[in-house]
């Protein structure tokens, strides 16, 4: 873009900006201190990202393959969420926050990868000035192709070019994009496939096929994964202390749930990217609504507090943990029982959870033990072996609908794409990293649970990678034993 006319400029600029006046354009680009001739450091994750992309190369020969990261997402007219990349690009060029909204890698028939993305503009283009969304006033300084091509260890282009490689010999080499990553980009390849003959429909198929191909690639992880995740356990530890330090005053200054999600955002935000996913601070009876978002009710002594949360970390690698904290720092006898009893679950869970068994054999083991329980406080209709027949049973559900355990990493479902076979039907393998998350749940209007149960919500959540022998806890920082979590609220208040 070059400079404008004032009259062009008020055709093009958003109602409430004003116009650019001739002086200002002409002296707006100068006495600014040059760009650091220095290149950065590569991204750490950079490093095993390039053996990613030669593994997803080599299973799509003679293919383009195209992994976008998304562009900007709006949340109120012109005002965006922060920028998170598309996890499969993440994983693939190793950029984490921030980086690059509305770029694309492209990896070519032969492997060879190329980065698009839209480097800074020199100071002299409006864009430096004008423009609220890549513009260095705007938004910082961003990346020039040296700089980014250093970052990533990929070979880098101009956004602008992109469009040649995404029309080149559309109809004579395959294109496969991961569609969910960009709307609009799907949108135009679809149009441009069209155009040049081929069956969009079909390809859209095949797209599928590669997303799934994708996540399935992201279940074994690597040693920088794991030392991520081990990072993301860590630093989730610090949140969740900080909000055992603070229950007191969340009681004391209400809207305490609200206060929990802000002192662990905080931590998050310190320590981490992000958190992972929202914060569930679930409060009493708050805590048998599964995904409690909304955050916005009291802390109450006497209560429960379920803490489902989780610290992102820069490359965005997330923990996903849940304690069940008592408000006033000792559990009474009722709380403690079905507290207990999902302990127990876990702990079944935990040694389910090594090769050889199958992803499903962890929920197995884990709701045998609620089963169990459920039966001797006299909750079930049916006996245990009816409750537990997939197809006729079932009623034990309704005091714990949700499933045990999912895959993480970059996104906190991980690997959601995969087929049935590949993850609930799969057997477990080392490098796989699980959560292990059984509850019980009992609603405060669930007039079949005895009443002092009412109200009382438990889910105890921990990551664990299955290794050659078991598996291992990766969050076991923080207790889990109930008189251990007594004995921690006690140190950190004592503090
Ligand atoms: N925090 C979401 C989950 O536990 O799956
Ligand atoms: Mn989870
Ligand atoms: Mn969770």
């Amino acid at each position: 873009m070059t400079s404008s006319t004032n009259a062009e400029e008020q055709l093009t600029l958003p109602n409430r900006q004003t116009p650019f006046p001739k002086a200002f354009v002409e002296f707006i680009p100068t006495g600014w201190a040059p760009y650091p001739s220095a290149l950065p450091e590569a991204l750490p994750a950079s490093v095993p990202a390039a053996g990613r992309r030669a593994r997803i190369a080599a299973a799509f020969p003679g293919q383009r393959l195209v992994i976008p990261a998304g562009g900007l997402k709006a949340r109120s007219n012109d005002t965006d969420y922060r920028f998170r990349p598309h996890s499969a690009f993440a994983w693939l060029t190793g950029l984490g926050s921030e980086r690059e909204p509305d770029a694309n890698l492209v990896i070519e028939p032969d492997g060879a990868a190329t980065l698009y993305f839209k480097p800074r503009a020199p100071r002299t283009d409006p864009e430096f000035y004008a423009d609220s969304r890549y513009g260095e006033m705007w938004v910082g300084t961003r990346e020039s192709l040296e700089e980014m091509e250093a970052l990533t260890g990929i070979n880098c282009a101009p956004i602008s070019d992109f469009a040649d490689t995404l029309t080149a010999d559309l109809d004579t080499v395959p294109v496969r994009l991961v569609r969910e990553a960009d709307e609009t980009l799907t949108v135009r390849l679809d149009g441009l496939r069209a155009a040049a003959g081929v069956d969009p429909r079909s390809e859209a198929e095949a797209d599928a096929q590669f997303e799934v191909i994708l996540s399935e690639a992201r279940m074994i992880k690597d040693d920088f994964e794991l030392d991520e995740l081990r990072q993301a356990c860590a630093h989730s530890a610090v949140g969740f202390t900080a909000v055992v330090a603070d229950l007191p005053q969340a009681v004391r200054r209400g809207r305490g749930e609200r206060w929990v999600e802000g002192v662990f955002g905080l931590h998050a935000r310190h320590l981490g990217n992000a958190v992972g996913y929202d914060t569930i601070a679930a409060a009493g009876d708050d805590a048998n609504t599964l995904h409690w978002m909304r955050n916005d009710g009291e802390l109450r002594e006497g209560e429960l507090l379920l803490l489902d949360a989780g610290v992102e970390v820069d490359s965005l690698y997330t923990a996903d943990i849940t304690r069940t904290l008592p408000v006033s720092g000792t559990f009474n006898p009722a709380q403690r029982k079905v507290y207990q009893a999902v302990l127990e679950a876990q702990a079944a869970g935990f040694a389910a959870a090594k090769p050889g068994n199958k992803f499903s054999d962890v929920h197995a083991a884990a709701v045998a033990v609620v089963v169990r329980y459920l039966n001797e406080w006299g909750l079930l209709p049916v006996s245990i072996e009816e409750s537990l027949d997939p197809v006729n049973g079932g009623q034990h559900r309704r005091w714990m609908v949700h499933g045990t355990s999912h895959h993480l990493g970059l996104d906190v479902h991980d690997c959601a794409q995969a087929r049935q076979e590949n993850y609930r039907d799969a057997t477990l393998a080392p490098g796989m990293v699980i959560t292990v998350e059984p509850g019980i749940y009992f609603k405060a209007t669930d007039l079949l649970v005895p009443e002092e149960f009412r109200g009382i919500g438990v889910r105890i959540e921990d990551d664990v990678v299955i290794t050659e022998s078991g598996c291992e806890i990766l969050s076991s920082h923080l207790p889990r034993d109930p008189d251990a979590v007594e004995a921690w609220i006690a140190e950190v208040w004592a503090d």
